[in-house]
């Protein structure tokens, strides 16, 4: 069944605890919407995890709606959540409108995730209120790296916490349906999950959240060297792709493969009729 914001509201209501999690491609997004996930997001990690920059900053809208077509194209159920990359919502509230219409219209996106709080609540009522449903994100906004001084935990003092969860009530206020909470204190993720009527999705923000999101790279162990504190491994792909790739290789070189098996027949007396014309 399609699955639509009501469905991840009500979710909240019912205490049904559920999951995001991130993809880029077609074939990704076919395996994460078939075991039913309900929110899918294409986000602006994909700067780091498949175009390899050093922060989510250099991705541009083009970058977004390449990968946001491919994921739709891949997605029968779940909502798909575009996510609006550094710059294509701050400058004015008519180009964020634009931007975020292109989630919809080009890309195909049923939903558009910004990074901010108060700073951006009248961006969001402006994206809303023309039907567009948003989805917040607070704590470590990664596209503000620089002001916020490095992937830190947010929300520490009494003065940062206050702010997290007014942040929180204004996204609410500004109609957005759910919001990201990033590595912030389980203990202050929950109060604000308590203190809004929206559903709470968090990353290394503990167990208190009504949702939880991860990179998909992360969970499936695609970056040996570097497991980010907030997730867990469910698979060692990069093990088994990097084993599969050497046996591959090592097949090709000893002409162990291909096979018969995987070779196509040809009728042997065209080959030969071929051989005596040349
Ligand atoms: O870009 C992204 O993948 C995100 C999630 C970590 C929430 O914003």
């Amino acid at each position: 069944m399609s699955i639509s914001i009501n469905t991840i509201r009500e979710m909240k209501q019912k205490s049904e605890k559920f999951a995001m999690l991130t993809a880029y491609d077609y074939t990704t997004a076919q395996i994460v919407d078939a075991v039913g996930v309900p929110l899918i997001l294409v986000g602006d990690s994909l700067g780091m995890v498949v175009l390899g920059y050093d922060s989510t900053i250099p991705v541009t809208m083009g970058d977004m709606l390449h990968h946001t077509k491919a994921v739709v194209r891949g997605v029968k159920n779940a909502i798909v959540v575009g996510d609006m990359p550094f710059m294509s919502y701050q400058i004015s509230n008519k180009e964020a409108l634009r931007n975020a219409t292109r989630f919809i219209q080009e890309g195909g996106a049923k939903a558009v995730k910004l990074e901010g709080g108060v700073n951006v609540a009248k961006t969001i009522s402006k994206i809303t209120g023309s039907g567009i449903p948003v989805m917040g994100h607070i704590g470590l906004t990664p596209q503000y790296i620089h002001q916020l001084g490095g992937f830190k935990i947010q929300g520490k003092s009494l003065e940062a916490a206050r702010r997290l969860l007014q942040d929180a009530m204004a996204l609410e206020e500004a109609g957005a349906f759910a919001v990201v909470l990033e590595t912030v204190p389980s203990a202050l993720a929950e109060y604000i999950t308590q203190s809004i009527d929206i559903p709470t999705i968090g990353i290394g923000a503990g167990c208190g959240c009504d949702g939880q999101v991860q990179v998909i790279s992360d969970i499936l162990g695609q970056f040996p060297d570097f497991v980010p504190k907030h997730a867990k491994q469910y698979a060692k792909l990069a093990d088994a792709m990097s084993k599969a790739i050497t046996d591959y290789q090592i097949e090709v070189r000893n002409g162990i493969f291909p096979t018969d098996e995987q070779s196509f027949p040809m009728d042997e007396s065209i080959l030969e009729k071929l051989k005596k014309q040349n």
